[in-house]
């Protein structure tokens, strides 16, 4: 079998380390694995294959020889050193925002959309989706498919590993001073996140969405290839570590049950369907968190519209919504593609 040279571009951050551990856990057949970081991270080192392996700083000769690149170091990160890679010969899966709508960039939920992947070859880079998004029309794919949806109302419950390993750590101590009568330390978020709910995401635009929203409706577009699903979105942080949370009501065109949704669902590639309310099961945050699978249930009809279903979708962000996505696609690209 062939082997391959990667790279982990933010290696040390919360989506770097999954993106190990998917590489070494799914068996893909890394021949070097290049991990790099900031200065910060120099002379640091992490574990793969029980293989103790150092942490380089990020330069401009990083990418000799790498032949895929799994980027997740932030947006300007990637703007700058994407290009730099894909000219050395290295195809880029990149996590961040930076190049998700360009045109000539495919993007890409391989459930979804993976003939989308061919497209890389414009510029070398195909971009992984919004994490909140994934997720979404993992479940909605099918759905589509069968009785097209005209229009899609979701709100989020996401958790803070979306937003890195500070604000994980920032829950946590927020979570112990309050707990012990202390004032909470607010850094990484405007406010509070320990026992709130932060109804803002990213940056406010000027429409009075936010950017995470904004991502939700461009990038669903873009994904199912229908420019005409209406989408308009809610995102919001709970104070959950792992696994984000959606309420989604869709309209669809053609008429379709509950107990339809249901058994499409039931064999949709990545989709689990944990919908048996009476026994008290449905989707737990708790039970996505460190899984591959996305989770749905609460499937019921919206009783408001003749052709409306509402759903509860529950993933691991941080696997199926950045670092499991990443590395499904590197897989498609080494068996179809490199
Ligand atoms: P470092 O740990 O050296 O700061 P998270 O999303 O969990 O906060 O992680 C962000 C990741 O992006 C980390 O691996 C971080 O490395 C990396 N990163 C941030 N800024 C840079 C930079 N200027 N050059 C290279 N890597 C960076």
């Amino acid at each position: 079998m062939k082997n391959y040279s990667v790279a982990v571009v933010g290696a040390t951050g919360a989506v770097g380390n999954e993106m190990i551990k998917v590489l070494e856990q799914r068996r893909f057949p890394v021949g070097k694995l290049t991990l790099l970081a900031s200065e910060r991270s120099a002379g640091k080192t992490l574990t793969f294959r029980g293989e103790s392996l150092p942490v380089q700083v990020l330069g401009e000769n990083s990418f000799t020889g790498v032949q895929i690149g799994l980027f997740s170091a932030g947006g300007s990160i990637s703007e700058k050193f994407a290009p730099i890679a894909a000219r050395a010969g290295c195809v880029v899966v990149d996590n961040t925002s930076a190049f998700r709508m360009a045109p000539d960039i495919p993007l890409v939920v391989p459930e979804v959309n993976p003939e989308a992947i061919a497209k890389y070859t414009t510029r070398g880079i195909i971009a992984n989706p919004n994490c909140s998004t994934i997720q979404m029309v993992v479940a909605l794919k099918p759905i589509h498919d069968t009785a097209r949806i005209k229009r899609i109302v979701v709100s989020t419950y996401q958790a803070v590993s979306g937003t890195g390993k500070k604000a994980i750590e920032e829950l946590t101590l927020q979570t112990r001073a309050l707990m012990n009568d202390e004032p909470p330390v607010v850094k990484v978020y405007p406010h509070q996140i320990a026992f709130n709910c932060l109804p803002h995401i990213d940056v406010f635009l000027e429409n009075g969405y936010t950017k995470e929203e904004m991502k939700m409706v461009n990038e669903t577009k873009k994904i199912m290839n229908d420019p005409a699903i209406a989408v308009t979105a809610t995102t919001v942080r709970v104070p959950v570590f792992y696994a984000h949370s959606e309420s989604v009501n869709i309209e669809t065109e053609k008429k379709i049950t509950a107990d339809e949704v249901r058994s499409l669902l039931a064999t949709a590639p990545g989709v689990k369907v944990v919908d048996s309310p009476r026994e008290k099961v449905y989707p737990l945050a708790i039970d996505a968190a460190g899984g591959d699978d996305t989770l749905v249930g609460r499937i019921r009809e919206d009783e408001s519209i003749p052709n409306g279903i509402n759903m509860w979708i529950v993933a691991d962000n941080i696997r199926k919504g950045a670092a499991l996505n990443a590395v499904q696609i590197a897989e498609h690209l080494i068996n179809g593609y490199l």
